[in-house]
């Protein structure tokens, strides 16, 4: 994936979007965001995608994330496609901004691109509060997200930066459930940190590498 990755700061662009223009990093001060792209309006998958986005969009509030859309067409094209997105998936509105881009001249900045195809993805990076990319998907065309990973993925980071990255969440994580102790925390720190107590996986190798705690 050439360009922006894991780390970089998201260019401070101005965008022309459904709402106003802005920069980004005006957008992305003082919370997270999910900067998703679409690679057309009026295409039946980027409207379930952006339709679903909008039905989510209370969770995202919830955890004080914003939503940023972009689609490879003009403002006018974006306002007149919510109409279709919104009678699609009922219970959907779109109340976040869609960047405008026509010429496909943004992607390749943001880093959406799909080499394979050398045009738009269905790419999403979540930006945290200091305008670098914390995660990143990249999808092709054919392929539409999923919702409940988005967010899923998202609680994950919220949680590992809300333990200063302590902790890690193991596959399929979901809140609530037990996370893992980072192997960079010593078992002398891990007991500072989790006075409720951590239990240690009982391995072959005997090496004590797997420990689980509860934060809920
Ligand atoms: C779609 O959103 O359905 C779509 C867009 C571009 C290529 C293929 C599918």
């Amino acid at each position: 994936m050439p360009g922006i990755t894991l780390g970089d700061t998201v260019p401070n662009l101005e965008v022309e979007t459904t709402h106003k223009n802005f920069k980004l990093h005006d957008y992305f001060a003082d919370s997270w965001t999910v900067l998703f792209s679409h690679p057309g309006d009026f295409t039946p998958v980027c409207t379930t995608e952006l339709g679903a986005m909008g039905k989510y969009a209370h969770e995202f509030e919830q955890r004080g994330v914003k939503l940023l859309g972009l689609s490879c067409d003009d403002i006018q094209t974006h306002k007149d496609w919510i109409p279709d997105i919104e009678a699609f998936t009922p219970g959907s509105k779109v109340t976040y901004p869609i960047i405008a881009d026509p010429n496909k001249e943004i992607i390749p900045q943001l880093n959406m691109i799909d080499p394979i195809e050398n045009g738009p993805s269905r790419a999403l990076h979540i930006v945290g509060p200091d305008c670098k990319i914390k995660l990143s998907f990249l999808y092709p065309s054919t392929t539409g997200r999923n919702m409940d990973e988005v967010l899923r993925a998202l609680d994950s980071l919220l949680m590992a930066a809300k333990h200063k990255n302590k902790i890690a969440t193991p596959v399929n994580w979901k809140p609530d459930e037990p996370v893992v102790i980072s192997p960079a925390v010593s078992d002398e720190e891990a007991k500072k940190l989790f006075p409720q107590g951590f239990k240690t996986a009982e391995l072959p190798s005997k090496k004590g590498y797997l420990r689980v705690a509860d934060v809920s």
